[in-house]
């Protein structure tokens, strides 16, 4: 039996502010029982809802040592889903109103979080043969287990993978200050392991001291290795593109169902969706007082309100598009710019576009399972679970061609009748509204054709089953 442990900041359905908790939460569900014991650890946030603090049952708890700090470091635990997640829990850390907040409190944050998951395990007697850590936040967890080995016997042979959800967020400080916060030899912060342009880098530790890594898509995993996507650390994946390879996520085909979905009101699957899907779209017009018209091509975002996703391309064309005989219902949060655009185009379009402000997993499987259309033209997507959400309900998407989208959509062609979706190459406004109009007139013209689309999506397995098949044959290897 193979023991691996799951180290992240995030997981559904404890916490979650994006697609990171959707993967850390389902992901371990998948792997074969018989040969895999995985489990996950987890920051024990304030923030978390109470029915979900309500669960934890306490293990224990010890003091632990970051440089001159003494931190209580309490472990709780519970199962879900067959899966055991363990909680540290500290309140100095972790009693902000949401996950992350200001860099320089999530710095040493997340430094504790890191070396508390490592001196949690021989408290709760569970020595992983390998520490599958996600992002920035665990990036410190292969570095501080670098520097335990020596002289610890406990640690010796434990394997490390990073996984790089999103090359953005590196969790970058003061060189100084991070000294400070965790203690670390001042050997460690040289431009060959935790320094990047001068400050320490979390994530660049993770990818110089993990023993593999991983990304989320195969067309990220060769993205990041150019100055365009790489953030900054092109040189550094290129350097380590021998350990360096893509899984694309899956999502969780129980949660996201259309034929089972509580959150809807009329189940459906890929047999009658040509009658029941359009019922899910009508109650979703009334709802947001749309005009209530069946026929109108109606499109839908879910998404962070950020750079990353592309909406300053929606923006500039927005007028354009709010001519054409579509309707346009948002669901997001996130920056300012991007949440008042859309409020401000739902009050010059009324009944013809919906900004929802907000956060609401009832709201986004409404949308998923209501619109014809799903656009995403992000400017950069390690892998993206929006769209493979889209596709299990039908709902057709609209992607720019860049990482994990390029991956699971596949263009409409009209001449080979094959595709899931529709596509654009450039980041460029007009080639994306160029794209929707396209999609517009396959819809309103070629009706048949766009349900074959709609068919050909549903019937994709974007399940977990491969993905966990590729992270237990990594696992194997190392
Ligand atoms: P990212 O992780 O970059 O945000 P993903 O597409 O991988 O993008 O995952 C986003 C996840 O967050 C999806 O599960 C999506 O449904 C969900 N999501 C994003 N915004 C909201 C919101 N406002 N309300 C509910 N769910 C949301
Ligand atoms: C990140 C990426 C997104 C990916 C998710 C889960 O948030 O932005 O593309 O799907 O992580 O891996």
């Amino acid at each position: 039996m193979k023991k691996i442990l799951f180290a992240a900041s995030e997981a559904v359905p404890f916490i979650k502010t994006g697609g990171l908790a959707d993967v850390v939460g389902s992901l371990p569900k998948y792997f074969d029982k018989e040969k895999y014991d995985v489990r996950v650890m987890l920051p024990k946030y304030m923030c978390m809802k109470e029915v979900w603090k309500d669960k934890l049952e306490y293990n224990t708890h010890f003091y632990m040592d970051l440089n001159w700090r003494k931190q209580y470091v309490g472990i709780l635990e519970t199962e879900y889903d067959g899966i055991k997640f363990y909680f540290i829990d500290n309140e100095y850390y972790f009693n902000g109103f949401a996950p992350y907040g200001e860099m320089y409190a999530d710095i040493e944050k997340f430094a504790f979080f890191s070396k508390a998951v490592l001196c949690a395990l021989p408290v709760i007697d569970f020595r992983p043969d390998i520490i599958h850590c996600h992002d920035w936040q665990t990036g410190l967890v292969p570095v501080f287990l670098d520097n335990f080995r020596f002289g610890n016997e406990y640690y010796r042979g434990i394997k490390t993978i990073m996984t790089i959800h999103n090359l953005k967020f590196q969790g970058t400080w003061d060189t100084q200050k991070v000294r400070d916060i965790t203690g670390l030899p001042q050997y460690y912060f040289a431009p060959d392991k935790l320094e990047a342009y001068r400050d320490a880098n979390f994530l660049k530790g993770g990818i110089v001291y993990a023993d593999r890594i991983t990304t989320v898509s195969d067309s990220y995993a060769e993205e990041i290795k150019t100055p365009f996507y790489g953030e900054r650390l092109d040189g550094l994946m290129n350097a380590r593109s021998n350990c360096l390879s893509g899984i694309v996520n899956g999502i969780d085909y129980e949660d996201f169902n259309p034929a089972t979905d509580k959150y809807i009101t009329k189940n459906y699957d890929v047999s009658n969706f040509r009658k029941e899907k359009i019922k899910n779209k009508i109650d979703l017009q009334k709802e947001l007082n749309l005009e209530q018209n069946q026929k109108t091509m109606l499109i839908g975002i879910v998404s962070r309100l950020t750079d990353q996703k592309g909406f300053d391309l929606v923006a500039y064309v927005m007028d354009e598009l709010c001519q054409d005989d579509i309707q346009l219902v948002v669901l997001g949060t996130g920056e300012g710019q991007y949440e008042n655009m859309f409020r401000h185009f739902a009050w010059k379009y009324p009944g013809k576009v919906s900004a929802n402000i907000y956060y609401s997993e009832e709201m986004s499987h409404k949308i998923y399972a209501s619109c014809d259309a799903f656009l995403m033209p992000s400017l950069f997507e390690p892998c993206g679970l929006s769209q493979l959400m889209s596709l299990r309900y039908g709902t057709v998407p609209i992607v720019r061609e860049t990482g994990g989208l390029k991956d699971t959509v596949e263009a409409y062609n009209e001449f080979e009748k094959t595709g899931t979706g529709f596509s654009f190459a450039n980041y460029n406004a007009h080639e994306m509204l160029g794209t929707v109009r396209y999609a517009q007139r396959i819809y309103y013209d070629k009706k048949r054709d766009w349900n074959k689309i709609v068919e050909r999506g549903m019937s994709q397995d974007f399940s977990w089953t491969n993905s966990a098949k590729q992270y237990e044959e990594l696992y194997d290897n190392m």
